[in-house]
């Protein structure tokens, strides 16, 4: 596990932005697994602007959400999908077709159609501030696959501050499993000021699925850039 360390939230989503840049530039029908959350924002708008300034391009690039909200409609200003247009879709030039989502199908049907198309190159990540990666919480377990999933309480409430209302507030959700995620070729995770106690704890060389993202102390390339106050 790399950590690189940054000064403030600018340089996080800058360095993110490059990472993903080269990827697709090396390799310019990339997979690419994508996150939401208010973190990646900045990334997405670095990505935006090297693509109006004809300093990257899009058009052979498929991408895979790791997550959406169970019983939110696309077009419904809090769903994953709606963000992922707002922040980025709709300002590149990537084609509809190449853009998945998971969804309520059949158990395997998300990890089969990232295994056709050819598995993830590089996989964005945040981190919840319990530990999760995904939707996937903190358990006595490790899920292999995408699913649906329970939200823990405090997600429930993390997630409130985008919501009108309490009863608003979705308690299930559709995730990439552990499995889905540790299978990409590159994560990259990116943690705000906000999180740098987390990742501290991420660092110490334990792996527990009531820290999800610890599991990443077992891939081969991960790289995680954190906001630490120097
Ligand atoms: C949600 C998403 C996660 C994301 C997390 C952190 O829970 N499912 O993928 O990492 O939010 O969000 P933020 O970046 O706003 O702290």
């Amino acid at each position: 596990m790399k950590i690189v360390k940054v000064n403030n939230y600018e340089e996080l989503s800058a360095v993110a932005a490059d990472l993903i840049a080269k990827q697709i530039k090396a390799k310019p029908a990339s997979v690419i697994g994508l996150a939401t959350g208010s973190t990646p924002i900045g990334t997405y708008k670095n990505l935006v602007e090297m693509h109006k300034r004809g300093d990257l391009n899009f058009i052979k690039v498929k991408t895979f959400n790791l997550d959406e909200y169970c019983g939110l409609a696309r077009d419904d200003a809090q769903s994953y999908y709606y963000f992922m247009m707002d922040n980025l879709f709709k300002h590149i030039n990537i084609p509809k077709v190449n853009i998945h989502f998971p969804a309520e199908k059949d158990s395997d049907w998300y990890d089969k159609e990232i295994a056709q198309a050819g598995g993830i190159d590089l996989q964005l990540l945040g981190i919840g501030s319990n530990g999760h990666i995904g939707f996937n919480e903190p358990e006595d377990v490790f899920h292999k696959f995408t699913r649906v999933v329970d939200l823990a309480p405090s997600t429930i409430k993390a997630n409130a501050r985008f919501f009108k209302k309490m009863e608003d507030v979705p308690k299930t959700a559709i995730s990439m499993g552990i499995g889905t995620i540790m299978a990409a070729k590159k994560i990259v995770l990116i943690a705000g000021a906000d999180k740098a106690e987390l990742v501290k704890e991420l660092t110490k060389p334990v792996i527990s699925p009531q820290l999800p993202a610890s599991i990443l102390h077992f891939h081969p390339d991960a790289t995680i850039i954190t906001v630490t106050s120097r």
